[in-house]
């Protein structure tokens, strides 16, 4: 039984429907109203941000989403709120990439999931400044559309799928780190231990947007521990959907404290490269 049929009532294609329109409209409100000067403050630690945009963002989203649905359950980075294992629940990162948003610098990201039943329905994670919105039904695929600018002037999306991946030696591979100075040290060491083994690192500063680069074959691999669930909600599926496989680092499901998404060739060997590299499989999330 898919997870539609066991959630009647929340059809994927109307939950995608609903996020694309909220992600449009929340990434046009953070891409061309940028203020001149954002309002600053620090949450975790001092280098983990919230902007006055990341506010603005998450009331838009959950004002379109309690018109369209008042009955559904919200969880977002900024608000908070939690899953509610009865009804859909909407999983929001308002800004994916804070930190690039606060240097305006390109790859931010809004994400939107519409979960229900322990699974990601419908994911869309838009990101303003390259003009492309990628999104993924649960079983209905996944797609990019470019569409730069508010008046969407859409080319037809284009349906992603992971071509055959190169050797482990030859891997582009994407990674994250969090807030937390004695967490990056620890995701240092493991970098330095990569790097000579693999093609290339990139740190692109929004997860949302790495799995979806994933999904694009923009990178080979991507793996972080110690997301949270509104970074991976809506890109795990982007992922899945183009046929990564997402999995914990460890193996298993994926979860926000553990992440692993390559092509499925390719997961076991670099699973055990990571652990060779030292990877802890069990950071988990921080709190914000
Ligand atoms: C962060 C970004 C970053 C990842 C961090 C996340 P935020 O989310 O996704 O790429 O490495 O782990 O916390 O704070 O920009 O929403």
């Amino acid at each position: 039984m898919t997870s539609a049929e066991r959630n009647p009532g929340a059809d994927p294609d109307a939950l995608l429907d609903l996020a694309r329109d909220a992600a449009h409209a929340a990434a046009d409100l953070i891409h061309l109203r940028r203020p001149e000067s954002l309002e600053v403050h620090t949450k975790s630690t001092s280098t983990d941000h919230v902007t006055q945009m990341d506010l603005l963002s998450e009331d838009l989203i959950r004002s379109r989403i309690a018109s369209a649905r008042p009955d559904d359950a919200v969880l977002g980075e900024e608000h908070g709120g939690s899953i509610d294992p009865t009804r859909v629940t909407w999983v929001i990162d308002p800004i994916d990439g804070t930190t690039n948003y606060l240097y305006d610098h390109p790859g931010y990201a809004v994400s939107i999931a519409a979960c229900a039943g322990g699974s990601t329905l419908a994911g869309v994670v838009a990101d303003p400044t390259h003009g492309r919105t990628y999104f993924a039904t649960a079983g209905g695929g996944a797609w990019c559309e470019y569409s730069p600018g508010p008046d969407r002037v859409k080319a037809p999306p284009r349906r992603l799928a992971l071509g055959e991946p190169p050797p482990l030696a030859g891997m582009l591979v994407a990674t994250g780190f969090g807030y937390d100075p004695r967490r990056r040290a620890l995701q240092g060491r493991v970098v330095a231990e990569l790097l000579p083994r693999i093609r290339d690192i990139r740190r692109m500063g929004a997860a949302a947007l790495d799995l979806c680069s994933v999904a694009a074959g923009r990178v080979d691999a991507y793996y972080e521990a110690g997301l949270s669930i509104w970074d991976l909600a809506a890109g795990q599926l982007v992922a899945a959907e183009a046929g990564a496989a997402v999995e914990a680092l460890e193996g298993g499901p994926p979860r926000p404290g553990s992440v692993l998404v390559t092509h499925p060739l390719r997961i076991s060997e670099l699973r055990d490269l990571l652990t060779d590299c030292g990877v802890s499989h069990s950071i988990e999330p921080e709190t914000t």
